[in-house]
């Protein structure tokens, strides 16, 4: 196997935040947990439950964030609260997704979770935790931070 397991903790996922990169350490072994669930083809209660601490994580996760941002005046408040909602959106839509079908709820919906928090870890959590160890020095690139989410 040469495929890098993303979902396994790696030195560039750690920002520099203890409590953010506790959580999000927490996050992924929820998701490898997931993924191990639907790989051995547990009772669809069990994966379902899973899926609903994913969520239920996530979201005290992003609130713990967006505390964290508004105590600091992040200058990307609200386009990062803004990518929050989307992705709880789009976790909304799996859980409807399996709700509906189990079946078609898989390996790869993991993997594409799985990216979707990753990609919102490196790309926008990265730069508020820049922000938030040193306000000052991050200031300048302002107009940076605040670049619209792709999600
Ligand atoms: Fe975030």
């Amino acid at each position: 196997m040469t495929d890098m397991d993303h979902l396994a903790w790696q030195d560039q996922y750690a920002l520099g935040h203890g409590e953010i990169d506790q959580q999000h350490r927490a996050l992924l072994s929820l998701l490898r947990h997931l993924r191990q669930a639907i790989a051995t083809s547990v009772d669809s209660t069990t994966i379902e439950n899973s899926l609903q601490e994913i969520v239920n994580e996530t979201l005290n996760h992003f609130r713990d964030e967006e505390k964290l941002m508004g105590g600091s005046n992040y200058p990307g408040y609200l386009g990062h609260r803004a990518a929050h909602q989307n992705l709880e959106a789009a976790m909304g839509k799996l859980v409807a997704t399996f709700e509906a079908d189990p079946a078609s709820f898989t390996l790869e919906t993991v993997a594409a979770l799985g990216e979707l928090i990753l990609h919102h870890i490196c790309e926008e959590d990265q730069p508020m935790v820049q922000f938030l160890n040193a306000p000052d020095a991050t200031a300048a690139t302002e107009g940076k931070l605040t670049a619209a989410s792709l999600f």
